[in-house]
């Protein structure tokens, strides 16, 4: 089980010779309770740096609601283990005050990427998650960092703030990772009921209608209706969005006219879930 480190000290002292030899150091930042997902993340990670950290922080500042923050699945040591095979060289665990020390006060804040989709339905989201990365970029002295396209929205906010605050470091975007049946697999689909585990697949079944919709030269206004329609019918609750946006700038779009991707995000059972697919 690689060594688990808990204070900036220690990670820093662990970082040093690398930074000093000039070695390509990864991080991948997650919250835990990791799947496969994530971990396609790490193997990308290995094939591309000399040295691997892998972070595991809940952090309060990103969560909308006490509730939401307290549900979430933490399973550090089945975490720890599912690393064990892939010969990282830490995994940085940080207690609170690591990360948000007596008096913090700084915000990183991204404009624009973060008008739309998760940025208006949960608002301070992004400068929680802006702010943290902007943190663990720093404390790990990373050259390399590892996001899933899963979360779209996110891995163009973290490119973008890498790019503004010249932080040295390379954003490299991976693949979402999905279950036999479609769902994206996420943290959160632990605390989907049985019941409800079946109908969440009928959210990437959808988008990928509609995607085959749009390539055939279907309206997008006709498809998204039925989509609306068919998720209402499969149990969904409330579909915040279901997007057609630019791939690089998340501009709305009519048609994919230029690269595009289609982007969701749904209620089921209590459970909010979202994904994304290139058009
Ligand atoms: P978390 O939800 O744990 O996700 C960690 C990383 O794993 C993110 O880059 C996310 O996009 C990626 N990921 C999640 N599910 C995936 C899937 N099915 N396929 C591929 N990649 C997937 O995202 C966060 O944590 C946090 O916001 C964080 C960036 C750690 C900041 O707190």
């Amino acid at each position: 089980i690689p060594p688990i480190l808990r204070t900036l000290p220690e990670l820093r002292a662990t970082t040093r010779p690398w930074q000093l030899s000039g070695a390509r150091i990864g991080v991948v930042p997650t919250m835990g309770a990791l799947h496969d997902g994530h971990l396609s993340l790490v193997a990308a990670a290995k094939t591309v740096c000399d040295h691997v950290i892998v972070t595991i922080f809940v952090n309060p500042k990103q969560f909308n609601s006490e509730e939401d923050l307290k549900n979430y699945p933490r399973t550090e040591d089945e975490d720890a283990r599912k690393l064990e095979r892939f010969g990282i060289d830490a995994i940085y665990c940080p207690d609170g005050p690591q990360i948000y020390p007596d008096g913090f006060a700084t915000t990183v804040s991204v404009a624009g990427l973060t008008d739309v989709m998760d940025g208006v339905m949960r608002p301070g989201h992004f400068d929680g998650v802006a702010t943290v990365v902007t943190k663990l970029f720093t404390q790990t002295s990373a050259t390399d960092a590892f996001f899933g396209e899963k979360d779209y929205q996110q891995l163009q906010v973290v490119t973008r703030l890498a790019r503004d605050l010249d932080i040295p470091l390379t954003v490299h975007g991976c693949p979402t990772i999905r279950e036999i049946d479609g769902l994206a697999m996420s943290s959160r689909n632990l605390l989907l009921s049985d019941r409800a585990r079946t109908r969440a697949p009928a959210l990437y079944e959808e988008m990928e209608a509609v995607a085959e919709g749009l390539r055939d030269g279907q309206p997008f206004a006709e498809l998204h209706a039925t989509a609306l329609s068919r998720l209402d019918a499969a149990g969904f609750t409330k579909v915040e969005y279901l997007d057609l946006r630019a791939a690089d700038d998340l501009s709305t779009l009519k048609s994919p006219t230029r690269p595009a991707r289609l982007f969701a995000a749904a209620w089921l059972a209590g459970v909010r879930l979202i994904d994304n697919i290139a058009v």
